[in-house]
């Protein structure tokens, strides 16, 4: 073995451990800007401040299991305009939905489904969302527990 394909391994050895490293730390990059970009508002467990800012678990499952939820979550002025890339706010997008909200049978965010709806403009978030909600219970998706118990119990 040469010189140069030892050196080269120890280069290999030495990247493979630190990024070991930062992922003994526990905090991928999507985890990163996440804190960095969006934690501040809507907190580390995403709770939010309500009714200002909604807590990711309100409506996150039901959101992530219809087309124009999905395109809701990328379009919000926070996600949208947010400096992180396609790729990163797929990313941070599939970090909220994985271990926040822990989404049943997550579809995962693709860079490709984020630059497709990123730039669409959202004059009126507010009544963008209760419309989702509206129009999600109409048809039966399960929305929050307190909404399925509703439908659930035997008298509602
Ligand atoms: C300056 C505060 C702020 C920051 C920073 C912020 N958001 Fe938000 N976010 C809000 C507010 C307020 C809303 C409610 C809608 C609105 O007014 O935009 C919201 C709504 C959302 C929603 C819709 C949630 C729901 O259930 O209705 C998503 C998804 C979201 N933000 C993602 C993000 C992501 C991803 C980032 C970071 C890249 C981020 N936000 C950064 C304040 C913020």
């Amino acid at each position: 073995m040469g010189n140069v394909t030892k050196l080269s391994m120890l280069g290999l050895f030495l990247l493979t451990g630190s990024l070991q490293l930062v992922s003994a730390k526990g905090l991928t990059r999507a985890q990163t800007n996440y804190m960095l970009q969006c934690q501040g508002c809507h907190k580390a467990s995403g709770s939010g401040m309500p009714p200002q800012t909604p807590d990711f678990h309100e409506h996150g499952n039901a959101f992530m299991h219809s087309e124009a939820g999905r395109r809701y979550w990328i379009s919000v002025p926070g996600a949208a305009n947010s400096p992180l890339t396609d790729g990163e706010l797929a990313d941070v997008l599939n970090y909220i939905a994985n271990d926040i909200v822990k989404v049943d049978n997550h579809t995962a965010f693709t860079a490709e489904e984020v630059r497709a709806h990123r730039g669409e403009k959202m004059t009126n978030v507010y009544e963008v969302r209760q419309n989702l909600v509206d129009s999600l219970a109409a048809t039966q998706a399960p929305l929050s527990s307190t909404v399925r118990e509703k439908h659930e119990s035997p008298g509602g």
